[in-house]
C-alpha cells in the first residue's frame, strides 16, 4: 500500500506534494520521491527514507512548479532504495503508481527483448515504458495510456505526466483507491482524502476502469477501455483532517480490522493459479523440489505471529503431513533446538524487526537450516536475512495491536501448505481447486463478518466493566481463542485467557461463576459436539455464554446468552473468519474503557530489544 498525490493549479505544486504526502504517510514510509514540471521538463527527486529526508534533500533548490505527482512508498516489489523509490520514468513519461501489477514480470521480458533498459527492480516501472512505447508510435497521451492498461493485469491507482504535455496529470484506477480534489481553480488526485483536505473538501471519487484527464481548466473523466465520458457527482467530506488520515474511523485499529479484505485480495493477488491449480512459489522465493525435499517445519514467531503459527501447524500438517513443532522465538533461542536435516524453518513477523524472531532466525540458520520469513515489511532485516520470504500484502499496520496482518499471515500460510501437499502428493488438482475457491471467496466473508460490528458493540457494552475474560477453543481455532485473549489483554487492560476448551476440567473450571464471561468459538469443525458440551459445562456453573458459530448452527442458542453468527467456509478459513468479531470485541471494550486503542500502555508497535 503506498501513498500518490498529484497538484495542478496557481499555488507552488513542492510545498503541496510535500504535506499531501506528510498526510499520506500512513501508507508507506520506506521511500519517496516528487517529480514537477520546470521549464518545460519534469524534475523527480526521490529518496530512500521518510518525507521528511526528502524534504532535507530538496531544501536547498528552492524548487517552483504549477504542477506535479508525488509519491511515498511501501514496497511490495524491490527493497527500499532511491533507484526503486516512485515517481519512475521512461522517456518523457513519468508516473506514481499503488497496487500491484501481477504481471510484470512477463511485460518486464517482452519490453527487455524491445531494448528497452529498466533502471528498477519495481513492478511499476513497466508502466512507464509501454506508455512510453505507445506515446513513440504516435499516440496521444491518454490514448497511449490506455493502450498501455490492456496489457497490464492487477491493482494500480496511478497518476501520469508527459513531458509533452506539460499542463495535464493522467488519474487512473483499478481495485486501488484513488480520488480527486476539486479546488477554486486547481485540482488534486491522491490515494486518499486526508493528502488534500486542508485545500478542499469538494472530492470525486474514481472509479474502477475510469480515466480522468486533469488540467487547469477543469477534470474530464472517461472509461479506460472505450473513451465514453462519464459523469461523476462531486461529494461533499464532512471529516476533520486527523478523522481523514484514519479513513472516517476513530482509530487506527478499527481502520486496520476494516481494511482486512483489502488486504487479503492484496495478499493472494497473483500467488495462485485456479487453472493450473498451484500456488506461485516464486512468491515465496521457492522452488517444489525445495518443498517435497522437507521432512519437519519450525513455526517460530512471538505474540500473535506465534498464534498464526499454532494455526500453521494444523493447515500444514493436516494438507502435508509433514510435522511441524511451533515455538515461542524467546524460547526457541535457548533451548538448543535440535534442528534436523531437511527441515524448513518458518519465521512470522509483521514488522520483520522483532529481536526475539530475528535471533531465532538467525540460530536457525547457524545450525544450518533454511528459513522463509512471512512478514509484512519489505527491506526488513527479517525478510533481508532469510533464505525465502513471503510477503503479506496488508500494507502498513499502525495500530499495536496487530489485526491485519495476522489475518493476512495466516492466508500466505494457507498457500504455504497447499503448495508443501502438494510437492508431497497430498493434494490433487480438484481438491487444490477448491481450495484456491475458498480463498477467493474469502475477502468477501470478512467484509460479511465485519457487518457483525454493531452486534459485538452491543455484547462490549454488557461486559467492558468486567475483570476477566475466559476464551474456549478447539482444534485450529484454539489459537484464534489465545488471539481473542491477547487483543483482549493488550488494549483493554482486561485480564483474560485463550484455552483449549477439553482442558476446562483440568482446572480453569473452577474460575466459573456468574461474573465469568467465556466466549466459546464454536465453527461447525469436527469438534463441534465436544464445544457444545465444553458450553454446557459452563453455563451449568452460571458462567455468562458468548458463542461465536457458524451461520444456522442452532444447538448454541440455547447454550450461549449472546451469539454471533459467521458465515461457512471451509476448516482451514475459519481461524480467520473466527478472529473478525474477536478483534472487534476487544476494540470495542478498549473504547467503552477510555484506554489509548492504537498505542496501549507499556507497549509498543515493533519489539526491538529482548
Ligand atoms: C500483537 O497484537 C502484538 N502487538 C504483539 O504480540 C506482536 O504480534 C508481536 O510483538 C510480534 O510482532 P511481529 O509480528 O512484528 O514480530
Amino acid at each position: 500500500m503506498c501513498g500518490i498525490i498529484g497538484y495542478i493549479g496557481k499555488q507552488n505544486a513542492i510545498p503541496i506534494l510535500i504535506n499531501g504526502l506528510k498526510r499520506l504517510e500512513y501508507r508507506g514510509y520506506d521511500s519517496a520521491g516528487i517529480a514537477f514540471f520546470q521549464d518545460n521538463r519534469i524534475g523527480v527527486r526521490r529518496c530512500a527514507g521518510k518525507i521528511k529526508d526528502l524534504e532535507a534533500s530538496i531544501k536547498g533548490e528552492k524548487l517552483k512548479s504549477i504542477a506535479g505527482l508525488g509519491h511515498t512508498r511501501w514496497a511490495t516489489h524491490g527493497k527500499p532504495s532511491e533507484e526503486n523509490a516512485h515517481p519512475h520514468r521512461a522517456g518523457g513519461i513519468v508516473l506514481v503508481h499503488n497496487g500491484i501489477i501481477e504481471n510484470y514480470f512477463e511485460l518486464k521480458e517482452e519490453l527487455k527483448k524491445k531494448g528497452h533498459v529498466f533502471t528498477s527492480e519495481t513492478d511499476t516501472e513497466v508502466i512507464c515504458h509501454l506508455i512510453h512505447s505507445y506515446s513513440q508510435n504516435g499516440l496521444n497521451f491518454e490514448d497511449a495510456t490506455r493502450e498501455a492498461l490492456k496489457h497490464v493485469e492487477g491493482a494500480y491507482a496511478v497518476g501520469i505526466i508527459n513531458e509533452k504535455e506539460p499542463q495535464k496529470i493522467l488519474a487512473v484506477k483499478k481495485d486501488s483507491p484513488l480520488v480527486i480534489g476539486i479546488g477554486k481553480g486547481e485540482f488534486f488526485i491522491a490515494s486518499d482524502i486526508p493528502a488534500f483536505l486542508k485545500y478542499t473538501k469538494d472530492v470525486i471519487i474514481l472509479d474502477n476502469g475510469e480515466m480522468a484527464s486533469i488540467t487547469h481548466k477543469g477534470v474530464s473523466i472517461s472509461k479506460i477501455s472505450n473513451r465514453k465520458p462519464v459523469t461523476k457527482e462531486i461529494t461533499k467530506i464532512t471529516w476533520s483532517p486527523a478523522m481523514a488520515e484514519k479513513g472516517g474511523y476513530r482509530h487506527f485499529m478499527l481502520k486496520e480490522i476494516h481494511e482486512q479484505p483489502r488486504a487479503i485480495a492484496d495478499t493472494i493477488r497473483g500467488r495462485f493459479s485456479l487453472e493450473k491449480a498451484e500456488v506461485n512459489l516464486e512468491e515465496f522465493s521457492m522452488k517444489e523440489s525445495d518443498l517435497k525435499k522437507l521432512n519437519k517445519i519450525f513455526l517460530v514467531a512471538c505474540g500473535t505471529s506465534w498464534h498464526s503459527a499454532l494455526v500453521g501447524k494444523y493447515m500444514i500438517e493436516e494438507m502435508a503431513r509433514v510435522p511441524c513443532e511451533v515455538d515461542i522465538a524467546s524460547e526457541f533461542r535457548y533451548r538448543k533446538p535440535l534442528i534436523p536435516r531437511g527441515s524448513l524453518v518458518i519465521v512470522i513477523t509483521q514488522s520483520g524487526e522483532t529481536a526475539d524472531t530475528l535471533a531465532a532466525q538467525r540460530e536457525s540458520q547457524k545450525l544450518g537450516a533454511k528459513v522463509l520469513s512471512i512478514c509484512n515489511v519489505v527491506g526488513s532485516t527479517s525478510s533481508r536475512d532469510a533464505d525465502s520470504v513471503f510477503f503479506t500484502h496488508s500494507g502498513p499496520e499502525i495500530g499495536v495491536a496487530s489485526t491485519k496482518a495476522f489475518t493476512t499471515q495466516l492466508t500466505g500460510l494457507y498457500l504455504f501448505s497447499i503448495a508443501l501437499a502438494k510437492s508431497k502428493g497430498k493434494l490433487g488438482a480438484h481438491e487444490i481447486r477448491e481450495l484456491f475457491n475458498e480463498l477467493l471467496y474469502l475477502p468477501e466473508k470478512v467484509e460479511q463478518s465485519l457487518r457483525l460490528n454493531n452486534a459485538v458493540l452491543k455484547i462490549a457494552k454488557q461486559f467492558y466493566r468486567v475483570r476477566d475474560f475466559l476464551y474456549l477453543g478447539r482444534g485450529i481455532n484454539y489459537p484464534i481463542a489465545l488471539e481473542g485473549a491477547l487483543k483482549l489483554k493488550e488494549i483493554s487492560y482486561i485480564h483474560a485467557e485463550g484455552y483449549p476448551a477439553g482442558e476446562m476440567k483440568h482446572g480453569p473450571i473452577a474460575l466459573i461463576d456468574n461474573n465469568m464471561p467465556v466466549l466459546a468459538l464454536a465453527p461447525d469443525d469436527n469438534v463441534l459436539e465436544k464445544i457444545l458440551s465444553n458450553m454446557e459445562e459452563v453455563k451449568s456453573r452460571g458462567g455468562k455464554l458468548i458463542a461465536v458459530a457458524t451461520e444456522g448452527n442452532t444447538k448454541v442458542l440455547s447454550r450461549a446468552s449472546h451469539i454471533l453468527s459467521l458465515p461457512k467456509t471451509n476448516y482451514y478459513l475459519t481461524p480467520i473468519i473466527f478472529s473478525i468479531p474477536l478483534h472487534l470485541l476487544a476494540y470495542h471494550m478498549a473504547v467503552l474503557r477510555k484506554c489509548d486503542v492504537d498505542q496501549p500502555r507499556n507497549l509498543a508497535k515493533s519489539v526491538t530489544v529482548e
